[in-house]
């Protein structure tokens, strides 16, 4: 089923076409954080800006023409709102004028279900770390099918305090691998380490991070950040592991992208029998293919949208996201 999918939430516009499971294009156009962050109004600008090229170039990638689609998707949420608009109003405008079948696609879900599959995983524990997300979940068919969260950050996600802390300790401020590269050869100081049960909490150690680095080489700064946020993320996931007694583990979002996160995952994963899953950095990365995956998904299953209920939900909860 030949679908297109839109990802708008944030600093990537991403179209992606996907037939069956097969990603046929992937194309996206970043917004460049500079050192005042994602200001919203000149993000959804960026992506009003270059919607028509990405969207004419996945065609191109994808050799299809717009009159070959079978179905279309956008992320829904959570996100910033004008963003997700420019995304709703681009995937709705095409679904009424092609007359396709359109999915409202929760963010998260996009990155875990393509994650999961490339993996070749049934229902394995999956983490989830992103800017804005850092959770512990597990599909449960109760009362349907979705994704219940085990464990979450009580306050920020992980990739948002790895970012905040590069643009406060005048790092480049383009994504916390500044931090993963600047970290390598670092010596261990002490960082405040929260964790409770299989929730964690990620504001304390970002504080800490940002007062040591006046005083602290950066090196040893960012490799003791690293090092206790992640020790933090892997508690909690292999508690997770033993209580929800899964033989699979699955990494997917942004922070994914890191080496390191990965390998402490790996010994967690392997020291308890269970298999370790994850996909390419393209889809870890925000992209627009893994919403029409999840589209594409959702459309085979018969839960198409009304036109006039395509809304967009800038706090949509991952796991109030029925799972197709
Ligand atoms: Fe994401």
């Amino acid at each position: 089923m030949l679908t297109l999918g839109i990802e708008s939430s944030a600093h990537t516009l991403g179209v992606g076409i996907v037939d069956d499971g097969k990603v046929l294009a992937n194309i996206k156009a970043m917004y460049k954080i500079g050192t005042k962050g994602m200001i919203p109004r000149q993000v959804a600008e960026h992506h009003v800006q270059n919607v028509h090229r990405v969207i004419s170039q996945a065609f191109e990638a994808a050799q299809v023409k717009p009159s070959e689609l079978e179905g279309i998707g956008y992320t829904k949420g959570p996100g910033i709102g004008s963003c997700l608009q420019v995304g709703q109003v681009a995937a709705k405008t095409i679904a009424q004028r092609l007359g396709l079948p359109i999915a409202p696609v929760n963010h998260g879900i996009g990155h875990i279900e393509i994650a999961r599959v490339n993996a070749g995983m049934s229902n394995p524990l999956v983490l989830y770390v992103s800017g804005g997300n850092s959770q512990i979940l597990k599909l449960t068919d109760d009362p349907h099918p979705h994704y219940k969260v085990m464990g979450e950050t009580f306050d920020i996600g992980i990739g948002n305090m790895l970012d905040t802390f590069a643009r406060g300790a005048g790092l480049d401020p383009a994504w916390g691998s500044t931090v993963e590269k600047t970290a390598t050869g670092g010596r261990y100081i002490d960082m405040p380490y929260t964790v409770k049960g299989m929730d964690f909490s990620f504001t304390g150690i970002l504080t800490h991070a940002l007062k040591a680095s006046k005083s602290t080489g950066l090196q040893d700064v960012c490799f003791s950040l690293q090092e206790t946020a992640f020790s933090m993320l892997c508690e909690a996931t292999e508690r997770a592991l033993l209580l929800s007694n899964s033989d699979e583990l699955c990494i997917c979002g942004g922070v994914a992208q890191n080496s390191r996160l990965k390998q402490m995952l790996e010994a967690i994963a392997s020291e308890h029998g269970a298999k370790m899953g994850f996909t390419e950095n393209q889809y870890n990365a925000d992209n627009g293919a893994m919403i029409a995956f999840v589209a594409e998904r959702s459309l085979k299953a018969g839960a198409a949208s009304p036109l006039e209920k395509c809304n967009i939900e800038q706090r949509y909860r991952l796991d109030s996201a029925r799972v197709y």
